[in-house]
């Protein structure tokens, strides 16, 4: 609708400016990611707040004037985005918060955040010319771009690890993509995706290395604001593996305030399992990230060598905010509070942004005037062996009512 509010791409390491066309997945000079640059004075010419509050669509579609597309898809009714972002008056009491919200990004049709950007890349795989997507994934970006492939109609290759939970497998063959289970790691599965997606001519949708796939992200701090009414909070925990979503979130406050809608950014907490720690452990050794063997129960943000490291460590610094390492067990524990006490069930990598926050608030680090987001990514339906780890296997109880009983009170 308005691709001429796209100044370009910029190279976040060196600053080389590129045009839109020919899409460039990162710098040609240096290699670096690149960030998709608007001019804001053109978007705000023909698009207000108010003309957001009488858009009735509720997708990530009521954006496009600040996406990096010519125009929504034809078919756009799944309906990607559009999250709730549900308020806990009493868990604020309970921190002495002004307010405590989850933005329930599990809602989106394949379970999680990932739908953002998967939407976003179909159409900008079919602008380009593309019919094939091939992306690498620890489990959630393949299940949304099979699921999404679908329903548009395009076909898709997705390599992950053979390791990943069950339901995120099932999922992608569910949705008829191709699956490679890779008997590696997300790594090894990440440089393979790469090679045959260019080796194929197929449209790349790897985490970090396509700036499109941020710009999908960013839609969840664009809905945080908006459902705030443009009033930002003042901390969002966000969970983070290749560093992506932390920098997407930046990308849509960034935007934002260039548009002069909002006048203040979050600061966005990174929260990393401690056996998956390469980004938070560059903020304690001077900026350089070094890869890690990653092992952690919160298979989404396991990750070697994250790949979108440096935008990620320029989202957290820039916006104030703070590196957090949660253990496997912090993590468990998290996950099974959550449940219980807000209904909402979160895989142990969206669950690890909620340790984050509980690891911020033992250490005192809110003021009572603080509002506070926790950004939920993905849906605990999608691993239930890991929350089971914390609960009794169930045996079955003899069918009549004195058992019951026995069984109830716990004899
Ligand atoms: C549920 C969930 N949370 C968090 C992340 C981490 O996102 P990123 O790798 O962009 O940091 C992922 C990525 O796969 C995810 O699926
Ligand atoms: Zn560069």
């Amino acid at each position: 609708m308005n691709p001429q509010a796209i100044s370009g791409l910029k190279c976040h390491q060196c600053s080389w400016f590129l045009p839109v066309d020919p899409f460039h997945y990162t710098c040609p000079k240096c290699g670096k990611n690149l960030d998709f640059i608007y001019d804001y004075d053109k978007i705000r010419a023909d698009w207000t707040t108010t003309d957001l509050e009488n858009n009735k669509e509720k997708s990530i579609w009521r954006y496009l004037p600040l996406l990096p597309v010519k125009m929504s898809p034809e078919k756009t009714s799944l309906r990607i985005g559009g999250t709730p972002l549900v308020n806990f008056p009493e868990l604020a009491r309970k921190h002495a918060l002004t307010s405590f919200q989850i933005k329930d990004d599990s809602r989106n049709p394949s379970g999680s955040l990932k739908d953002r950007a998967s939407e976003l890349a179909i159409q900008h795989a079919r602008e380009q010319g593309k019919t094939t997507i091939t992306a690498a994934s620890t489990g959630n970006a393949g299940s949304s771009l099979a699921a999404l492939s679908a329903y548009h109609g395009i076909q898709s290759v997705i390599f992950a690890p053979a390791s990943a939970p069950p339901a995120k497998l099932t999922q992608i063959l569910q949705h008829g993509a191709k699956l490679v289970p890779v008997d590696a790691n997300y790594d090894t599965a990440f440089d393979l995706a790469y090679e045959w997606a260019i080796s194929h001519g197929d449209y790349c949708r790897n985490t970090g290395i396509n700036p499109v796939l941020a710009e999908g992200k960013k839609t969840v701090a664009l809905e945080i604001a908006e459902q705030n009414k443009w009033q930002v909070p003042d901390h969002i925990f966000i969970p983070v593996g290749d560093g992506c979503i932390i920098s997407g979130v930046f990308k849509g406050f960034f935007d934002l305030m260039g548009l002069g809608w909002t006048d203040s950014m979050p600061a966005l907490h990174a929260v990393q399992a401690e056996g998956s720690a390469a980004i938070v452990d560059s903020l304690n050794r001077g900026g350089k990230i070094t890869p890690v063997q990653a092992r952690t129960v919160a298979d989404s943000i396991s990750v070697d060598k994250p790949r979108d490291g440096d935008k990620a460590r320029r989202a957290i610094l820039e916006s104030g905010g703070l590196g957090f390492k949660v253990s496997d067990d912090e993590i468990l524990a998290a996950q099974k509070r959550l449940s219980a006490s807000t209904g909402i069930f979160a895989e142990p990598a969206a669950a690890a942004a909620y340790a984050g926050f509980l690891q911020a608030a033992d250490k005192k680090l809110f003021n009572s005037n603080d509002k506070v987001v926790i950004l939920i990514t993905g849906s605990g339906l999608k691993d239930t062996a890991s929350a089971q780890k914390l609960l009794d296997v169930v045996k079955p109880v003899n069918a009549n009512l004195i058992d019951i009983e026995a069984f109830l009170k716990g004899k």
